[in-house]
């Protein structure tokens, strides 16, 4: 299966990085071949709803980074996003990156697995139900099945991740997948 893995922080060393570790580490183990997307590290531009990828030529007007992502988007089986909880939300930077996949609708519906981890210094998981109704609104119009969540609470630093449920979680999520 080919697994297209987006991550959401500039954080080497985080919480959500830890997260994205493991997950990979149980997907490859299951012969699974996986394709990391650090959104941080990536220039994409915020999508301008300018129409044009859905014009006469239909093509983005950005040439940046997403034309790296795109044939990974579009041929993956599973597609893991994976994000800080930043004011209730995903992070900008994800959210920039899921945007674009506007250009490339056309042959994003139906056939994929959807994955969503995130982690928040919050010790509620309800401080996650922006990022987990976003998730379940895009899997629903792109006819994608939710294989599975991680909301990882009270995890401010990669220390406090380490030694919780959650990496275990993650891990066994690329396992099975
Ligand atoms: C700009 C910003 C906004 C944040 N907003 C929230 C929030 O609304 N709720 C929360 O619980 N944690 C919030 N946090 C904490 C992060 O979600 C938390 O530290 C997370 O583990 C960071 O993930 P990372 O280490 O992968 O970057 C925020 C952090 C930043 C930098």
């Amino acid at each position: 299966m080919k697994v297209l893995i987006i991550t959401g922080s500039s954080h080497k060393n985080g919480t959500t990085a830890y997260l994205a570790e493991q997950f990979i580490k149980g997907a490859e183990e299951a012969g699974h071949e996986i394709f990391r997307f650090d959104s941080a590290d990536k220039e994409v531009h915020p999508c301008i709803a300018c129409e044009k990828c859905h014009g006469d030529t239909p093509e983005c007007v950005f040439k940046d980074d997403m034309q790296e992502l795109n044939p990974h988007l579009i041929e993956a089986d599973a597609v893991v996003l994976v994000s800080p909880i930043y004011y209730y939300g995903m992070s900008a930077q994800i959210k920039a990156v899921i945007d674009r996949f506007y250009a490339n609708d056309a042959f994003l519906h139906g056939g994929k697995k959807a994955v969503l981890m995130v982690t928040m210094a919050d010790t509620s998981t309800e401080t996650a139900n922006g990022a987990a109704a976003s998730f379940r609104g895009m899997t629903k119009y792109l006819e994608w099945e939710i294989a599975g969540t991680v909301i990882a609470v009270n995890c401010m630093t990669q220390d406090m991740i380490r030694n919780t449920v959650y990496p275990k979680q993650a891990y066994e999520l690329g396992r099975s997948l």
